[in-house]
């Protein structure tokens, strides 16, 4: 837990944010796997981490806009718990642990929200992604679980999104701190990886290091052959001699921040030409869009200059034909990226994704492309300094989505479809860094995982 001015200052920063009304953020309860004393590892919700801090379940803090009084509502465990729990602090003592005086048992929470509606005070909440919180809230507000949303406050997610948008000092650290655990994941990943083992054993190892550092991965870990299925979490495979191994993983460590990075590898150690020709074209584009990522630059641009970066390439590889601009006005590149360039990161790896993407990664001016590819760039507006974001450019060759494209004939202009069933088998290429938007520019979160052909074939070989 950061020191308790930390979040008491966020408290008093989102109070300049929003004119009036109660602000209730929900905690999260345990999640059971099978049966209820059968549990999920518990994850807190990061918005309650950000303003409350507190990383148990069953709370919920309230900021009251007008009395400018912050209350947790909770329950004091019991002798029953500590049995089973062991010792446990109060809930007053939890409360003063991130600065907030008041506190009250979950039975008064009701009451509370009950006299403000009754006073025709606005109350208002985040968009709820657990069904228990959504039923939480249809009791409190009295009202049907399917009308919740209309309840959400668009001014408290906007607030929110433009508090934690913004890293502090004391965030990157932790951030530094996850990219740690996420270089030694991916280090290990190239020094381990054999002809003959399973997915599964590279995954495992990989998960159990993040495990080991403190919480868990960030997020399931994506690690396969076929590199062009996305989020491919089928790990069962056999690593094949001349194949391409695409890792997509990243640790959270026990502040609950991210790391989010993709690397991908030749099994055996060593890239094939046709590889090596990808791989390049893709690594370029990732430069490139560091080179760009500063305060004022909509990431729109630098995903756009990155996709023409992938086209120039593939182009020069006789994959893509005709102009490379209008190729890249017609996002024909998508046909080889068909996802965005990034999205934002900290205390979720898909930072506030769950109070809406448009929210946090468009606004009034810049706002979401209707293309395909390009439409699915969850990061769209002008960078600032202090955003943490990822850089995650990809050349996949998806054979279902070739010959569609290719049925439909869409962008035949620039594509030599001809020359693509030779690629069927080669998987795909995602190379994925994690950077931070600095005064005039960026700078990568973390030591850069190896990630030149040399380096990567390097450090494969320090693992014989
Ligand atoms: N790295 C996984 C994702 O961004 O969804």
């Amino acid at each position: 837990m950061f020191d308790k001015q930390i979040y008491v200052n966020r408290r008093l920063n989102l109070r300049k944010r929003i004119k009036s009304g109660l602000v209730v953020i929900l905690g999260n309860t345990e999640s059971p796997m099978n049966y209820r004393s059968n549990g999920y590892k518990f994850r807190q919700d990061s918005n309650f981490l950000y303003f409350f801090g507190l990383d148990l379940p069953n709370l919920v803090g309230i900021i009251d806009i007008e009395d400018g009084k912050d209350s947790l509502y909770g329950d004091d465990f019991d002798i029953d718990d500590i049995i089973w729990m062991g010792p446990q602090p109060s809930l007053s003592e939890l409360g003063e642990r991130v600065g907030v005086l008041s506190t009250a048992a979950q039975r008064d929470l009701q009451p509370t929200i009950n006299r403000a509606i009754q006073q025709g005070r606005r109350v208002h909440i985040l968009p709820p992604y657990r069904p228990d919180n959504v039923l939480l809230l249809e009791r409190l507000l009295g009202v049907n679980q399917h009308m919740i949303r209309s309840y959400v406050s668009t001014d408290l997610i906007k607030a929110v999104v433009a508090l934690r948008s913004i890293k502090e000092d004391c965030e990157i650290l932790e951030l530094e701190r996850a990219a740690e655990v996420g270089y030694r994941m991916h280090v290990s990943a190239m020094q381990h990886a054999r002809v003959g083992m399973l997915e599964q054993e590279l995954a495992g190892m990989l998960e159990g290091i993040s495990v080991s550092y403190g919480y868990m991965p960030s997020f399931p870990i994506i690690l396969s052959q076929n590199g062009e299925t996305l989020h491919n979490h089928d790990h069962s495979q056999l690593l094949t001699e001349g194949r391409l191994l695409l890792v997509d993983a990243g640790a959270e460590n026990a502040m609950h921040y991210a790391s989010d990075n993709t690397r991908t590898i030749p099994v055996g150690g060593k890239f094939t030409q046709r590889q090596k020709e990808i791989y390049n074209i893709v690594l370029a584009a990732n430069n490139k869009a560091r080179e760009m990522a500063k305060p004022g630059i909509p990431y729109l641009d630098v995903h756009r200059a990155a996709g023409r970066v992938l086209a120039e390439g593939l182009k020069a590889l006789g994959l893509m034909k005709g102009d490379v601009d209008e190729a890249v006005a017609n996002g024909a590149q998508a046909l080889f990226q068909p996802h965005g360039l990034g999205h934002m990161m900290g205390l979720d790896v898909h930072d506030m994704e769950d109070l809406g993407e448009n929210f946090v990664g468009y606004d009034d001016e810049v706002t979401r492309v209707n293309q395909f590819g390009t439409g699915s760039l969850r990061l769209g507006r002008r960078l600032q300094k202090g955003f943490v974001l990822t850089d995650e450019p990809g050349i996949y060759f998806i054979p279902a989505l070739i010959e569609k494209w290719k049925s439909e004939r869409i962008n035949e202009a620039f594509i030599c479809y001809d020359k693509l069933k030779d690629y069927y088998n080669f998987g795909g290429i995602r190379l994925e860094d994690d950077l931070l938007i600095t005064d005039s520019g960026c700078r990568l979160i973390g030591k850069r995982i190896p990630i030149t052909v040399e380096e990567v074939e390097a450090t494969m070989a320090q693992g014989k």
